[in-house]
């Protein structure tokens, strides 16, 4: 099944759970939670009490995306905060098993993110643990940039590479995805679309219905 999961990042933070609620409302099953350390990414953006805060009025599935290094440190928070999955790039973690498991010892369900020039050979030796991967579609940090073009192949390699395995593992894409790309993508093998400013740049109901048009087509 195709899911839209729109990202919070492009949200207005001053009304933030009145954007949540109208992504909620419009038919959105996922809000996409972006999480930045200033470290990992070169920016900064919310944490624990935004998270909580709007967990309190969405029944959405909160996908929480962690570009912060060594996210072990806080899996127990993120999870307690109302996550219901946590995803982790691999390239910020030096022990991917180990906080995969820790993912999912919390009750959560646990994805892996590849940054867009990391090969997917990374999944080798732990797709079989995963729920969802993640493939960023942009260098991650910032919303509204472009898609890049090489990612196309890259998911349909990965979808291969589950089919293959004969595992049922979520592909999602995450970065400059629009109404006028996400037909690629999804033809790609990707069922799981980030959307950040396409949804909440401008009239957030219309944007995510049309969005679902395509997705549900
Ligand atoms: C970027 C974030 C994205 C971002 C996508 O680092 O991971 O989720 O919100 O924004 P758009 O859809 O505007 O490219
Ligand atoms: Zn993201």
């Amino acid at each position: 099944m195709n899911i839209l999961a729109p990202s919070i990042l492009s949200a207005d933070f001053a009304a933030l759970g009145e954007d949540v609620k109208k992504a909620e409302r419009a038919g959105a099953r996922y809000l996409h939670i972006d999480v930045m350390d200033g470290a990992f990414v070169p920016s900064l953006s919310l944490g624990f009490p935004v998270i909580k805060s709007i967990r309190g009025l969405s029944e959405l599935v909160f996908d929480v995306h962690l570009m912060i290094c060594d996210p072990d440190r806080y899996i127990g928070e993120f999870a307690a905060a109302g996550a219901d999955m946590i995803t982790v790039h691999a390239e910020a973690c030096p022990h991917l098993n180990r906080t995969i498991a820790s993912i999912k010892e919390k009750g959560c369900k646990a994805g892996v993110a590849l940054n867009p020039a990391t090969p997917l050979t990374e999944l080798s030796y732990i797709l079989e643990d995963l729920d969802m991967v993640l493939l960023m579609t942009v260098n991650p940090g910032f919303g509204g940039q472009k898609y890049i073009e090489s990612c196309t192949r890259k998911i349909r390699g990965l979808k291969r590479m589950i089919s293959d395995r004969g595992l049922e593992i979520d592909i999602e894409v995450d970065g400059g995805i629009k109404l006028d790309n996400v037909q690629k993508v999804l033809d790609a093998g990707a069922n799981v679309i980030v959307a950040g400013s396409a949804v909440f740049g401008g009239n957030v109901e219309k944007n995510v219905k049309d969005f679902l048009k395509v997705l549900e087509g």
